[in-house]
Parts: structure tokens; sequence; C-alpha cells
């Protein structure tokens, strides 16, 4: 069979990234050039900073990925872009990057849903296996997928409020932590105790997640030893939050896990680089004889690799976008799979 080249591009927030997989499962050179540094300085991600860094960065990205794949121009067989969900302004760069791309070279045009790369990134290395129920954990997105096949996509459960990652950025910063938070309040958490009451959020019999109830208890919490005058121990508070998050992302996935009789589960996004929640699954998955993928850490934040992964299926599904693709900021999976029939 001939082998395929995807050329991946993904701009949907502060990463500038592009990426050359091969037969959907083989990395033959990513770059990921992030603006972490740059909206460290405003607390959060800027969007108009953000999509002018991806305008003086991705020609120099995309080069730059060509030359570290080793590969030609005439050999990639299609550019896969995201196309949502994402910021507008960041979408729009990546989306003209790809159009000039696949017209200037004369190779389809694939258009794949950011959430769709994250979930495919567990694809690189080892094939997925199915039934498998995603648990997707970013900064924007927290949901319970269940897939019965490739590219087959139920939403279970979701976030009705905060998404996890937003979540931990917002306590890390009310803790007078950097940005973006997860990965300082997850390495914090490791060194202290669980000695705060705080409380499980949505602990219920739906699948569905809610993280806005766990933050104000943090800010009431913080703003209830300042009114005190008692120091916060940041290491027991990140402790105690991460927890919470923990207790309620396993038990509600465990549970579905079993009711639908599901033995394959997979992470996916930014989140499932958290070492506690990867630690906590593997302990509860050996108990409970379940197949886990844990993404590669490196694929675990936002890359181009993961979205030319998911460009592969959708080049064997012969499921190629016109040049008037357009950014979608908020589009569902269930949607997107619609849009593609
Ligand atoms: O998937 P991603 O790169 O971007 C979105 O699609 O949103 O996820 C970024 C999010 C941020 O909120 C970041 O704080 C969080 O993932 N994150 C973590 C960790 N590493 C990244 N959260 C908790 N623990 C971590 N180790
Ligand atoms: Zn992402």
């Amino acid at each position: 069979m001939k082998d395929i080249y995807i050329l991946g591009i993904e701009t949907s927030c502060d990463e500038t990234s592009a990426s050359v997989v091969k037969n959907g499962k083989e990395d033959l050179g990513t770059v990921v050039l992030s603006q972490m540094d740059i909206h460290k300085d405003y607390g959060g991600v800027v969007p108009e900073i953000a999509s002018r860094h991806h305008v003086e960065n991705i020609t120099l990205v995309i080069e730059e990925t060509l030359l570290k794949a080793k590969i030609k121009s005439e050999n990639v067989s299609a550019v896969a872009v995201t196309y949502g969900p994402g910021l507008v302004g960041s979408l729009l760069i990546g989306l003209q990057a790809a159009k000039t791309l696949s017209l200037v070279w004369n190779k389809p045009l694939i258009a794949v849903h950011h959430i769709v790369g994250h979930i495919y990134a567990n694809n690189l290395e080892t094939e997925l296996k199915f039934p498998l129920v995603a648990l997707v954990v970013s900064g924007g997105h927290t949901d319970l997928v269940y897939m019965k096949d490739y590219y087959h996509f139920e939403t279970i459960g979701s976030t009705l409020d905060d998404a996890v990652g937003e979540t931990y950025d917002k306590v890390a910063k009310v803790m007078g932590l950097d940005y973006p938070g997860g990965p300082i309040v997850d390495s914090l958490a490791f060194k202290g105790e669980d000695t705060y009451s705080l409380p499980i959020p949505l602990d219920d019999e739906s699948y569905n997640f809610s993280f806005s109830g766990l933050k104000s208890a943090v800010i009431n919490l913080i703003n209830k030893e300042k009114n005190k005058n008692q120091k916060i121990i940041n290491e027991n508070l990140a402790c105690s939050f991460q927890n919470r998050v923990i207790k309620i992302l396993t038990k509600k996935t465990m549970r579905l896990l079993a009711e639908r009789k599901v033995n394959n589960l997979i992470l996916a996004g930014g989140v499932s680089a958290n070492k506690g929640l990867r630690e906590e699954f593997i302990k509860l998955c050996e108990e409970k004889n379940v197949n886990l993928k844990l993404p590669l850490l490196k694929y675990c934040t936002d890359n181009a690799t993961m979205i030319a992964t998911a460009g592969y299926f959708l080049y064997k599904k012969n499921k190629f976008s016109d040049l008037s693709l357009n950014p979608e900021t908020n589009i569902s999976l269930e949607r997107s799979m619609k849009l593609e029939k």
C-alpha cells in the first residue's frame, strides 16, 4: 500500500505548530512554537496578540517542519488544518496557510476538529482499540466521549461551566502563580497534603461536570484565611484542589466504562499531562482490567502532530474540504461529524 504523508497545521490558540505524520501513526517531524512566555505577562491568552504572533511565525514553522521531516512538498499527500473550535483570529492564520499550500501544491485540504486531534494523539505509536471512552480534559473542554469506531463520536457528558484546564489556570492565578497554572499546581500538589476542606464538584448521577463551584470555594477559602491573617499553604491547597478534581473525573469516567461495558479508555487534551490524574487512572484501570492509553506528554498540549494524525483518517475516507473552508469557533464533535458526511 502507498504511504500517506499528511502535513498538519495547528493555530487554534497560542501554539503555532506544524507536523508531518506518516500513515496516521509515525511522527516524522514536528515544530511547536509556544507563545506562553508572551501571554504570561497578561495572566492568560490575549487573542489579538496570539494571532499577530501566528502571522509572524507560521511560514517559518512550516518550513522548519518540512526540513525536519526531510520531505519535499511533492511527496506530501494532503494538508490537514484545525478549523475549530478555537480563537477566530488564530484559526484564520492556520487556515489561510493551509489553503495557500493546498492551492499552490495542488494537494487536498482536510479540515480537522481540534478535539478530534487531541483524541487521535493516542493513535501515534500504537493504534486505538474500539469501543472506547475518551476523557477529554483541556483548557476549553471537559467531555466524556464514547467512540464505537474510528471517527464516530457520542458526547455523553460535558462541563456545564468552566473547563478543567481553565479552572486550574484560574485557581493558580488567585494563588499568585504564573500562567498556565495547570502544570504548576500539579507539581505543588505532590509537595503538599490534603488539609483544606473543599467540595467534590457535581458529584451526582449525571455524566456532566461543573468546576465553577470548586473555583469559588478556593477563592472564598483564600479570602477567609486572609481576613484571619492566616497564611495559605499553597502546596496543601494545590493538593486539596487537585484531589477533588481527580476524584470527580475518575469517578464518572469509571462509572461510564462499567455502564457501557467498555474496557478501553483514553485521556486527551492538555490536562491529560497531569501527573496525579495519570497515576490515579493507572491504578484504577489496573484494578478494573481496563486498557488505558495515555498520550505521550509531548502530545498532550496543543500540537500539529495530532492534527496530521486525525487528518490521515479523513484522507482515507476521502473527506476533503474546498477553499471556502471557514473557522468554526465553537463547533461540537457531533456537528463536525455531520459536516464531513
Ligand atoms: O489542550 P491544551 O494545550 O489547549 C486547549 O485545547 O485548551 O490545554 C491547555 C490546558 C491549560 O489550561 C493548562 O493549564 C492545562 O492544559 N495543563 C495542565 C497540565 N498541563 C497542562 N493542567 C493540569 N496539570 C497539568 N500537568
Ligand atoms: Zn487543545
